[in-house]
């Protein structure tokens, strides 16, 4: 993996054979996990968030996505997972579709097929990559020349963590300024240029079924009600500063130590909402016991958790077995896999399986 291919996202230039007759379009994209967290959005229809966020894009859970127009078709199908998309998860897709086709000036309604390789909404980011697959298949779909700028803008309609997926490798997502097309305009990813910085992350699979409340909810329950909230928000600001000192450095203790830091404050602020989020079970605290036990032993390994009950620890990738044994044993029923950094959103190519 070359670290070009890592940061340029291939966008709708350099791949050739991707889009059919210019009427479909196929693209994967892989989740990512924020160091410093994306958690409440100032403006919920366009999807700014109130913090910027930090992360590393995965090289495992591909999302891979299809688009074909149908200029017969009255309505977008969408089928998620080889079944017909319902309720909210088919609403969100065919809202992202609409906003593709204003900025594309165009009304052909569109077939969808999604295929995500990792347990949907389960608080493993299948929406990031998800989205930001969406936007690199429907963007080239429609017709739309978007930059690396303008494609992370449109991910983050769909999912403001899909924003950061567009990159591979490192990425930051910027809050912005100002408020309606100020706000829309200055809200994007871009990536962290990191080329020696490849820890592992060893993700704890402690329960793959979907959450009982969406990170959508409960972020919004956060910002109504939690009294936590304004001060994690404050102090996620100089979190970011020191993540980014701690990046530079290539220091992986301090970037853990900020991550675990920054993750837990995010959970206490759900915990304090009004009523309480909960995402943690008791085998992620089981997982987060054997990160602190491995640290007794000397073995830097630090956890950040996301909208779900799942654990992904950050660690040297030489010891990423000694972790995985060591979750494992901790939380005896979780499945474990070590991912490195992983690639930027791309269109693939037709002769690609
Ligand atoms: O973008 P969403 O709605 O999937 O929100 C995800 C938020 C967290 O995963 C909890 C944190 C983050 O920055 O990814």
């Amino acid at each position: 993996m070359t670290i070009d291919h890592e940061m340029v996202p291939t966008g709708l230039t350099g791949l050739t054979g991707s889009t059919d007759s210019g009427h479909g379009a196929t693209a994967v994209a892989h989740p990512n996990i924020a160091l410093i967290k994306y958690w409440g959005k100032r403006d919920e229809r366009l999807i700014i968030p109130y913090v910027d966020s930090l992360s590393m894009t995965l090289d495992v859970f591909p999302t891979h996505t299809t688009v074909r127009l149908d200029p017969e078709a009255r309505t977008d199908d969408v089928v998620l997972d080889g079944r017909p998309a319902e309720g909210e998860p088919r609403r969100r897709v065919v809202l992202f579709l609409d906003l593709v086709r204003e900025w594309a000036g165009r009304d052909e309604r569109a077939a969808v097929d999604t295929r995500n390789a990792v347990p949907t909404g389960a608080g493993l980011a299948s929406s990031a990559s998800g989205f930001a697959a969406l936007a690199v298949a429907a963007s080239a779909a429609y017709g739309l020349d978007l930059d690396p700028t303008a494609l992370s803008r449109l991910a983050r309609r769909g999912s403001a963590s899909a924003s950061r997926s567009i990159f591979g490798g490192f990425a930051v997502c910027h809050a912005g300024r100002g408020v309606g097309e100020a706000a829309d305009l200055s809200s994007f990813a871009e990536p962290v240029p990191l080329p020696d910085f490849d820890p592992a992350l060893v993700v704890a699979l402690v329960n793959a079924g979907p959450k009982a409340v969406s990170s959508r909810a409960a972020m919004r329950r956060t910002v109504e009600t939690s009294p936590l909230y304004r001060a994690w928000a404050t102090s996620s600001k100089g979190d970011l500063t020191d993540v980014h000192a701690a990046l530079r450095r290539g220091d992986l203790e301090a970037v853990g130590e900020i991550a675990e830091r920054n993750a837990l404050g995010m959970h206490a602020t759900m915990l304090a909402a009004r009523p309480a989020v909960r995402y943690m079970s008791p085998a992620t605290v089981a997982v987060l016991d054997g990160v602190l036990q491995l640290r007794k032993d000397g073995v830097a390994a630090y956890a950040t958790m996301d909208a779900g009950p799942n654990v992904k620890v950050l660690c040297h990738p030489e010891a990423a077995p000694r972790v995985a044994e060591t979750l494992l044993a901790a939380a005896p029923g979780c499945s474990v896999l070590t991912a490195r950094r992983g690639p930027g959103a791309r269109l693939r190519s037709a002769d690609e399986q």
